[in-house]
């Protein structure tokens, strides 16, 4: 686990493998104060010879002196307009390459920081020393590089130093959860797996769980999730998390698709990158990650998580198109394509939430190529039933630099889920795919204002992002934290 601190901006007496400068398209030099004499004067020169120019995600790297600053990194944030989100950006690079490159112990200076900022740096540290190693074999001893395992963020004050990093440190808790799990491949992270994370989320933090399976669900008369796990011998899990330390304030419900691997079904994908269907439960990871930060933040709120997870194959036994199911609210389902399974299962875990007499729910899921199509790697799309609401996790992404994007969820589209033999069908075509899924979703909200956020295109990234490489990259967590912290008070 990554080691972090604040403190001042001891730039004078600073011992350290790497001194990472964050800084912003660049006019002038930065005032580097006590920093040795020798290194600025290279800081300054590197600056006006514009061989560093600060421009967004630009690195450069001066060689410094031994048994003190051995190395200094420029980072450059661009023209900055969110300060928070691109100190953040920053530290991920900085950490990312200290990591890569062997440097056991980072310090990171961006000026004077507040608590808030000091918050977004070590969570952008933590992200960016973050790595999946667990299946590959290490190289030899001999040839290994020192893992990152130290940063201090300079430029803080007493309270930046306590309540930024313990703030950061809490999300990039549950950041971390979420990535793990979204990493781990499906032979692996299985809806068991996802219980027993659960579990341990729950003793850790003083939360209870209830873990439903097949037989339970059946009870409940779920046919809707039952039906997308009838082709695996997998024990489907409905996983309710309760975390309550709000007293007698409403619950938020935090909804997560956990599709262990998605291959389709009956409606097979094709082959080419299919793969990437194990990523199909970032909105459970999502919501595990969440649970987990915001124990770990101590919220004074009342927050229930439910994730429904199975795994979508195609067997003998596996649902059809053309199958009619009933879900748990009644209401039945003509299966037009097997692939449309996320929607199937949130179904009767949103019908479920309803218990809880929820004051809000949000669900985040993986559900639409569509919404790649329409917001790309950008955006998550955002739906829900309450223009405010929509509007209040928007405002939570930014916070979160996870942006978001709304979506109309209009009724008109509902034509193009009519079903000739049920009450409604589970695909609509193409057209406006991710708006027809979230009109889906819709017809078993009941009781409660409810948003819907398609991560489909901004949970994990095939390609490196520069701050995160290839693979999940935290999407919802930070959404879904900044919105109930927002409700805390
Ligand atoms: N998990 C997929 C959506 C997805 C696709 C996520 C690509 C990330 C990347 C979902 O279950 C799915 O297959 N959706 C179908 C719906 C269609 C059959 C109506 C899709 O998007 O093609
Ligand atoms: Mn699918
Ligand atoms: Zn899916």
């Amino acid at each position: 686990m990554l080691k972090l601190s604040a403190g001042p901006a001891d730039l004078g007496g600073l011992k350290t493998p790497a001194l990472a400068i964050l800084l912003e398209q660049v006019v002038g030099a930065p005032s580097l104060g006590a920093l040795d004499a020798a290194i600025a004067r290279s800081v300054g020169r590197v600056i006006t010879n514009r061989d560093f120019r600060g421009t967004r995600d630009e690195t450069l790297t001066i060689l410094g002196a031994d048994g003190g600053v051995e190395r200094v990194l420029l980072v450059g944030m661009g023209k900055v307009t969110e300060r928070r989100t691109a100190l953040r950006r920053a530290a991920s690079i900085a950490a990312r390459r200290a990591h890569q490159n062997g440097y056991a112990g980072l310090a990171i200076f961006a000026g004077t920081v507040s608590a808030d900022e000091v918050e977004s740096i070590a969570l952008g540290a933590i992200a960016g020393a973050w790595e999946f190693k667990d299946y590959q074999t290490p190289p030899p001893e001999d040839e290994r590089r020192a893992p990152l395992n130290e940063v201090t963020v300079l430029g803080a004050d007493a309270a930046g130093a306590r309540d930024g990093i313990a703030r950061g440190m809490a999300i990039g808790e549950g950041h971390t959860l979420a990535r793990r799990l979204a990493m781990l491949p499906g032979n692996v992270c299985t809806p068991d797996y996802l219980a027993d994370t659960a579990r341990d989320i729950a003793k850790r933090h003083g939360m209870s769980v209830t873990v439903l399976g097949r037989a339970e669900m059946e009870r409940e008369g779920m046919g809707s999730f039952l039906s997308v796990a009838q082709g695996t011998p997998q024990e489907p899990r409905l996983i309710v998390l309760e975390y309550r330390k709000g007293g007698n304030k409403p619950v938020i419900a935090l909804v997560g698709k956990g599709l262990c691997f998605d291959s389709g079904g009956i409606s097979i994908k094709p082959a080419q990158g299919m793969e990437w269907m194990k990523f199909d439960m970032c909105g459970a990871a999502g919501v595990l990650g969440a649970m987990e930060a915001i124990a770990a933040l101590q919220l004074p709120v009342n927050v229930v998580g439910l994730v429904g997870s199975t795994t979508n194959m195609p067997s003998g036994t596996a649902v059809k198109p053309g199958d009619v199911v009933r879900a748990s609210n009644g209401k039945t389902i003509e299966i037009i394509n097997t692939d449309a399974e996320g929607r199937l299962v949130l179904a009767d875990v949103l019908a479920y939430a309803k218990r809880f007499s929820p004051a809000v729910v949000l669900d985040a899921a993986t559900l639409t190529g569509a919404c790649i199509i329409a917001l790309g790697h950008g955006a998550t799309g955002v739906m829900g039933t309450d223009e405010t609401v929509v509007q209040e996790v928007v405002e939570a992404g930014k916070l979160a630099a996870e942006p978001g994007w709304p979506l109309p969820l209009w009724d008109d589209y509902k034509e193009l889920i009519k079903s000739d033999i049920a009450d409604v069908k589970n695909s609509g075509g193409r057209p406006a795919g991710t708006i027809t899924a979230a009109l889906f979703l819709k017809e078993f909200v009941d009781g409660y204002p409810w948003v819907h956020l398609d991560i489909a295109g901004t949970a994990y990234s095939e390609t490196d992002l520069g701050p995160l490489p290839a693979g999940p990259t935290g999407v919802p967590v930070g959404t879904f934290v900044e919105f109930v912290r927002g409700r805390a008070g």
